[in-house]
């Protein structure tokens, strides 16, 4: 993928430089409807040549730049996801996009699968490191500089951007638990094998997103913070089938904590 053309229009239409991207996940988008973010510029997914048009329900694809909380900031409504079939190039464009930008920080958002039995739905987790289990490596082939061949993933998340979000979350009162997100290809939910499979590994969350996004993000030299929203109980941890409908909208019930705590985050 060409990514050349999607940046020259992107550069067209970029008002600034963001301070940090929020990667607005599944049912986390209503910041994006939000009157700071209906005053930006909002640039559709379609506007950027060799984007496709977003296909997941509930998603508007688009990128908006705006403040919010006194913040130039980069919301991006609507991700491509791998299990859609999209190409790994294509999961990662955005970030190789604001990389190129310049913007030094992404704050990614997704729903996950609680695997800790300690942990409850509609929590919101703080990732410390991940797994990836997605059978593919979206930094495979050759490379592209100026990042390195092998990056460093010691510190993919960084300590100082997590201790902003624990302090947003004191500022706020909420619950923020802090675990490690497993990352799978989907589209099915895993069975109860997998995921006891998977926290014997070390896992605390698991999920189809974010994993690609965050090693291109880091290879592209940004700082990463990652958010899920615990949006049910993994397969076999409770005596019943997983259902879509309840994951979004154990989702929206979370919608209001994220916003606030993304918020007071931005704050800070
Ligand atoms: N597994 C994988 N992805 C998910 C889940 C899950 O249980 N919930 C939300 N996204």
């Amino acid at each position: 993928m060409e990514l050349r053309p999607a940046l020259e229009a992107l550069k067209a239409r970029a008002p600034f430089i963001p301070e940090i991207v929020v990667v607005l996940g599944s049912g986390l988008g209503l910041l994006a409807d939000r009157p700071e973010a209906q005053r930006g510029v909002s640039i559709a997914f379609t506007e950027l040549p060799g984007f496709p048009p977003q296909t997941v329900e509930g998603h508007a694809g688009r990128m908006v730049f705006c403040e919010l909380e006194g913040r130039r900031v980069l919301l991006q409504a609507g991700r491509f996801h791998y299990y859609e079939g999209h190409p790994m190039e294509l999961v990662t464009a955005p970030m190789r996009l604001f990389g190129r930008l310049g913007i030094p920080a992404v704050l990614h958002t997704n729903a996950a699968g609680a695997i800790h039995p300690g942990f409850r739905v509609g929590e919101l987790m703080v990732l410390r490191d991940h797994i990836n289990l997605m059978g593919v490596h979206p930094l495979r082939g050759p490379n592209t500089p100026p990042g390195p061949r092998f990056p460093d993933m010691t510190e993919a998340y960084d300590p100082g951007l997590r201790a902003q979000l624990h302090e947003a979350a004191l500022a706020t009162g909420q619950r923020l638990q802090e675990g490690i997100y497993l990352a799978v290809s989907g589209p099915s939910y895993e069975t109860p094998a997998e995921i006891r499979a998977f926290r014997s590994l070390g896992a605390d969350a698991v999920g189809m997103s974010t994993v690609p996004e965050v090693l291109v993000a880091r290879h592209e030299g940004m700082k990463v913070a990652a958010i899920s929203c615990l949006c049910n109980m993994a397969a076999g941890m409770l005596p019943r089938p997983l259902a879509h409908q309840e994951v979004l909208q154990a989702g929206q019930a979370a919608a209001a904590g994220f916003e606030s705590l993304v918020r007071a985050f931005l704050r800070q």
